[in-house]
């Protein structure tokens, strides 16, 4: 070989032993060892891999713990496609399911981005979304009786602020019971608090930003789902024919996050308990949002479909308003304002100086996010280093 051939061609794999970790496998496509194989392969008659927007062996790792993981237990054998975000996870899962003419079914608690979604880039594409409040049985079967276009029950396992539930099991056996199927965001509780499948749900999705990363290191998503040629007809080709893929660099710090999943949870859990038990004790504090509080109205549901702790989100709300709350964000120095939830650290916001600033004040009210509510993801470290910040800013 020229010298700048030898500078351009891949040289023979040097590894002789497996390696221990996960490889980034940073390439966009895979050689194939003869026509005959790229024929096979192509063709399906042959499992290999092919472009890296297809799959990639580092994001093939990850989709199969994660399945594994949603999984455990359930006797339910998924499939998975890591996505580029959990937006995309989202969209993709739409856009593969659904046609023109076809409805959603929700509530109005939706994080942002999934009720803008749905409003603003289905919607002109003929996907509708109805909005009922998922806890009043008769007002869902209503809807879905009244409208037979409506195909696709969507909820969030936590509903962000408020914290609250709904019963998965109920609605996923009225949503089946009229031909719907069913889908759940499991972000706020990960697989190791809640497993939807058990519950009878047909596709899970995750933004594995959050809680599966952990650290705040990477934006991925996931998408799972228990039919599983439908996953690797529709849902695949639509992965692959919008490019909703995830990298395999964001793949791999997300595998390693996972790694500490399980510990994380129970320290994130554990430290919101202790904090909301505290908080809602304080004469500055009108009101503590955490299903791990018997206060909490869905106390004895979420007790009831979660397991192994309530997760690290809490919301609380001050007495004395907007003044109150801009006041207690300017003194916080231990956690960070940070708009994002589940990293190892406590980032808290408050909703309406920062992420519901341009949404106007009643429609802000109208979904729990009063003047003065402070939202936490409440972090792994010492509790008593995050309780001391949150006091001293209320003094
Ligand atoms: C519950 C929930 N689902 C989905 C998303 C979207 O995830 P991503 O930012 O990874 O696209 C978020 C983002 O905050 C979220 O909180």
């Amino acid at each position: 070989m020229k010298f700048t051939s030898i500078c351009v061609h891949e040289l023979a794999e040097k590894r002789t032993t497996r390696p221990h970790t996960l490889p980034i496998y940073a390439t966009s496509s895979f050689d194939f060892e003869n026509i005959d194989q790229g024929m096979d392969i192509f063709s399906g008659k042959e499992a290999g891999h092919l472009y890296s927007r297809f799959a990639n062996p580092t994001v093939d790792a990850v989709a199969d713990k994660i399945t594994a993981l949603e999984s455990y237990g359930t006797g339910v054998e998924a499939h998975a496609y890591m996505t580029s975000s959990g937006m995309a996870a989202i969209s993709t899962l739409m856009l593969a399911v659904l046609k023109t003419g076809d409805k959603i079914l929700t509530q109005g608690n939706l994080y942002g981005g999934t009720t803008e979604l749905f409003l603003k880039v289905l919607a002109p594409l003929g996907i509708e979304t109805v909005f009922v409040n998922l806890k009043d049985e008769k007002a869902v079967i209503e809807a879905i009786q009244n409208d037979p276009s409506v195909k696709m029950l969507y909820f969030e396992s936590l509903a962000n602020p408020s914290l609250a539930c709904v019963d998965i099991a109920r609605l996923t056996d009225i949503g089946h019971d009229n031909g719907l199927l069913v889908t759940i965001d499991n972000t706020f509780t990960t697989p190791y608090l809640l497993q939807p499948f058990a519950f009878g749900v047909d596709f899970v999705i995750h933004s594995t930003t959050k809680y599966i990363n952990g650290h705040g290191t990477s934006t991925s998503g996931i998408i799972l789902g228990k039919d599983k040629a439908l996953m690797k007809e529709k849902v695949f080709t639509a992965m692959k024919l919008t490019g909703t893929n995830c990298s395999p660099f964001e793949a791999w710090l997300t595998y390693n996050g996972l790694k500490t999943m399980p510990l994380r949870m129970c320290q994130h859990s554990e430290n919101a308990l202790r904090i909301a038990e505290t908080l809602e004790q304080h004469p500055s504090v009108l009101k503590v949002n955490y299903p791990g509080l018997p206060s909490h109205p869905d106390h004895e549901l979420a007790k009831k479909q979660l397991k192994n702790g309530f997760s690290g989100m809490l919301s609380f709300e001050l007495k004395g308003g907007l003044e109150a709350g801009l006041n207690f964000m300017r003194k916080i120095k231990f956690c960070s304002l940070a708009p994002t939830m589940g990293d190892a650290d406590t980032l808290i916001l408050h909703p309406a100086s920062m992420s519901h600033l341009r949404i106007a004040r009643e429609v802000r009210l109208a979904n729990g996010i009063t003047d003065g509510l402070i939202r936490l993801s409440i972090g792994i470290e010492d509790a008593d280093d995050i309780l001391a910040d949150l006091l001293q800013a209320m003094s």
